[in-house]
């Protein structure tokens, strides 16, 4: 397992690595909007990945392709929904109004 801290709020949840960043986000409670079901098609569980950048997952083309189509992309910018836990603590930050709407 693994740790999962969620700004702004503070939040943490364990999850196993492979777990997607989305899923461990809605464990813990937290409100993260996913309008594709998670396919990486609408942009709105775009999260910046503050800490643990090197765990996660690769991103895939698909992904870069979706996030370079948002508002407010910056080199922290991940998709939830893509992204999983690796082995290491991640701490991710929710965009709230930019998150992709
Ligand atoms: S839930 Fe739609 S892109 Fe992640």
């Amino acid at each position: 397992m693994t740790t999962l801290t969620i700004q702004p709020s503070g939040k943490t949840v364990e999850a196993a690595p492979g777990t997607s960043i989305l899923q461990a986000i809605l464990a813990a409670g937290e409100k993260l909007v996913s309008k594709c079901g998670g396919e990486a098609k609408c942009g709105a569980c775009h999260v910046f990945v503050t800490e643990g950048r090197k765990t996660v997952s690769k991103m895939s083309p698909l992904e870069n392709g979706k996030l370079d189509t948002l508002v407010g992309v910056g080199s922290k910018s991940r998709l939830a929904c893509q992204t999983l836990l690796g082995t290491e603590p991640v701490t991710v930050e929710l965009l709230g109004a930019l998150s992709g709407f």
